[in-house]
């Protein structure tokens, strides 16, 4: 289903699995013997260390090690998925209309990703032209990057081509042409779109200044959301020298085994918008608060940092990360991608993941100078980077919300449910809060399986996109779904009956 280049990079991913599957089932008599031997010599030569210490170093068999391997590493269950996102037969060709939509993206890439998305079908559902959208270069990554900096533009026309007409500009003659300039409403139905039609009776150009969350999550016709889903995940496809430069990142990461993508969402933008300064010294706290009131668009101005901690509503510090990672029973030597800006703080509290699980790396580590120098500028494009490695990683594990990872998790259901594990913040730092009053100990059996409860039903496994809260009167209620494309089930996956 997903065809050209991004398929030819996902099946080399997945063939490549499925060859270490095979190696690794090869070598498993070598490893029940050097198992054998080892917990032999465990038992022999310090069984009193063991008996002692609350800190485990479970004496397992080699069967138990193996399902632990699987719980660690395997995708959650997921027979009889598979991806859908052909147009029904009712689907008919687009026209050449002779309207068209201009759109600046607002947001960082994936916020652009997925409005673009959105722009592709709403042109869609009011019979219009598409052209190129604009980048945001002013939001708070600064980037000058321009629609095919990122993308492959030719390919994201031509795979479209079937749905909606994409120019690359405005004809000469409609540039000077009076627009109408329209904010859509966020989270608007196939209805509100084709009242909008009546903006055609009076302009043949409708600029559209932001792109981000303008189409409902739910309630829109089969035909629209698989749309959604042709452009996200087909024909918004990177530039062929960010693709190459992430396959090469993930090829370099799986030559050492499996590896964990972190979403480390602990940078500063991200901090000073939460208001969460748990674990900073007060200069940082403060250059966090002064930054906060002096960005316009952040409503909210004064926050306390412990209620927003305890509420769930902040990022895990990198600490909490190592101690989360570990309690679910990820060994030290696991590598972790650290996908993610600058980490605010930088090396100090990288540290504390890092003593952890030392086979830590970046893309700064894993590729050279030489390698990342055309994206080192361009925020977008090293996200785009991150993007892909995150996408194609063993697991996925976001520290806190936000378009990336709400975009991975859903990408990664759409290509066979890959393992994505949300933390539940407002359960953990009930956890991390005990460790630190000396009433649990990092490492101990209890702490373990007390986390991994809490994670059972939080990997990333099959079910449906879920609704509003119950009790969220009007729009409200929008912001409380599970976004389209955090979990595009089950439109544009299917079920095997
Ligand atoms: C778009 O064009 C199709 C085909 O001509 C027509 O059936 C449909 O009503 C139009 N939609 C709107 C919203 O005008
Ligand atoms: C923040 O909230 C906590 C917990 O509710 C409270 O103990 C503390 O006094 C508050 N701090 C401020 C500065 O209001």
């Amino acid at each position: 289903m997903v065809n050209g280049r991004a398929s030819s990079f996902h099946f080399q991913a997945s063939a490549r699995s499925r060859f270490l599957a095979r190696t690794s089932r090869s070598s498993i008599p070598a490893f029940i013997f050097v198992l054998f031997t080892f917990s032999i010599f465990v038992f022999i030569f310090s069984p009193k260390q063991i008996a002692d210490d609350d800190v485990t170093k479970p004496t397992f068999t080699v069967n138990s090690r193996q399902v632990i391997e699987d719980q660690l590493w395997n995708s959650p269950f997921n027979d009889h998925f598979y991806p859908c996102i052909k147009p029904t037969n009712r689907y008919e060709a687009p026209q050449n209309w002779d309207r068209y939509i201009t759109v600046r993206s607002n947001g960082g890439l994936n916020q652009m990703r997925t409005g673009i998305s959105d722009m592709v079908a709403v042109a869609r559902i009011m019979n219009a032209t598409l052209v190129i959208p604009q980048l945001d270069k002013r939001s708070f990554w600064q980037d000058s990057s321009t629609f095919t900096d990122i993308f492959d533009e030719r390919h994201f026309i031509s795979t479209l081509q079937g749905d909606v007409r994409i120019v690359k500009q405005l004809p000469k003659e409609l540039e000077s042409a009076s627009r109408a300039r329209k904010h859509f409403t966020t989270w608007s139905s196939m209805s509100y779109y084709e009242e909008m039609t009546q903006l055609w009776r009076d302009y043949q150009v409708i600029h559209v200044p932001k792109s981000d969350s303008r189409l409902a999550n739910n309630g829109l016709p089969l035909d629209i959301q698989r749309l959604r889903c042709r452009t996200l995940y087909e024909a918004l496809r990177f530039s062929p020298q960010i693709e190459d430069m992430g396959k090469k990142l993930v090829e370099r990461l799986k030559s050492h085994g499996r590896y964990i993508a972190l979403h480390l969402r602990y940078e500063k933008d991200m901090l000073s918008f939460t208001g969460c300064s748990y674990g900073l010294t007060e200069t940082q706290a403060e250059e966090l608060r002064i930054m906060r009131e002096n960005t316009n668009h952040w409503k909210m101005k004064k926050i306390n940092s412990t209620e927003q901690r305890i509420g769930g509503y902040c990022p895990l510090t990198p600490k909490e990360v190592g101690i989360f990672l570990q309690a679910l029973g990820y060994p030290p030597s696991t590598w972790i991608y650290i996908a993610a800006g600058e980490i605010y703080g930088g090396d100090v509290h990288l540290l504390e993941l890092r003593s952890r699980f030392p086979n830590l790396v970046f893309k700064e580590t894993v590729a050279t100078p030489d390698e990342l120098k055309s994206f080192a500028d361009h925020a977008s494009q090293t996200a785009a980077l991150d993007y892909i490695v995150s996408v194609e990683s063993d697991v996925f594990v976001p520290s806190y919300s936000g378009n990336m990872a709400r975009a991975v998790e859903g990408h990664r259901r759409f290509l066979g449910h890959r393992k994505t594990i949300s933390p539940y913040r407002k359960g953990l730092v009930e956890v991390f809060d005990k460790i630190e009053r000396g009433e649990l100990k990092e490492g101990s059996s209890s702490l373990s399986s007390l986390v991994t409860r809490m994670h059972k039903f939080r990997q990333g496994a099959p079910r449906k996109r879920e609704g509003a809260l119950p009790g969220i009167k009007g729009r409200g209620r929008f912001r409380t779904e599970e976004g389209f494309y955090e979990n595009p089930f089950p439109e544009c996956i299917c079920h095997k009956k």
